[in-house]
């Protein structure tokens, strides 16, 4: 049977390897603009760092309170990750996060641009659901489809919307504190500033 998936490479660790290692920096370094903005209101615990690449969010959170744990698939990713946070105690794990069962719990898990073939979304997300302590929070934030960009994105079927996000997670167990396409400063792919867009995501788990 043929699917949308077919056109698309498997994003394994080779593929996320190649990517790193074809620039010797790939990201800015920065945290994200929404990570700061929505962390920022929330109590600092721990922290899970879905996807944490080369460690810019990861940094960010440590350096305003939060205990921090790194989690990729790319060992490129996590040396350039170990390498640049200086006295920082963050943990990293090397883990194909489609596969990996949390083996803890943490106050608050983040996953930017974590993006995924659409039949992995719902299984992935909702397991990074179960890794949120009761009363903590899941923050998903992607490239929006409203993005101006996003007909050009070379893989336009990974980008989701809010609804997308929030329908996979119970009412009764989790409250939609956002859920919006949010525009920010950025860049086009070839460095021009542009005003961009994503799609957030925050949810508070009940409980204590
Ligand atoms: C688009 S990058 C985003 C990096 C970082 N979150 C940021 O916003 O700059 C996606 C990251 O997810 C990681 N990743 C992709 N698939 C993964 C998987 N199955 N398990 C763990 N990490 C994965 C990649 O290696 C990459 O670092």
């Amino acid at each position: 049977m043929h699917t949308h998936d077919d056109a698309l490479p498997a994003f394994d660790q080779p593929f996320w390897d190649n990517l790193y290692t074809e620039q010797g920096q790939r990201w800015s370094g920065k945290a994200n603009p929404v990570l700061v903005t929505e962390a920022s209101k929330l109590t600092p615990g721990t922290a899970l760092d879905i996807g944490s690449g080369e460690g810019g969010d990861a940094f960010w959170l440590s350096d305003n309170g939060w205990t921090t744990t790194g989690a990729d698939i790319s060992e490129v990713a996590l040396e350039r990750a170990r390498q640049a946070q200086g006295d920082r105690g963050i943990e990293w794990l090397h883990r194909d996060l489609l596969t990996w069962e949390p083996e803890a719990q943490y106050d608050l898990v983040t996953a930017h641009f974590f993006q995924l073939p659409p039949h992995q979304t719902g299984p992935a997300f909702t397991r990074f659901g179960d890794a949120v302590t009761p009363g903590g929070h899941l923050l998903i934030v992607g490239h929006s489809p409203h993005d101006h960009m996003a007909s050009q994105h070379k893989h336009a079927q990974l980008l989701f919307d809010a609804d997308a996000i929030t329908s996979l997670f119970d009412a009764a167990e989790w409250t939609t504190v956002v859920a919006e396409d949010r525009a920010r400063d950025g860049v086009d792919p070839d460095g021009t500033p542009a005003e961009r867009r994503d799609t957030v995501v925050l949810l508070r788990r009940s409980g204590s």
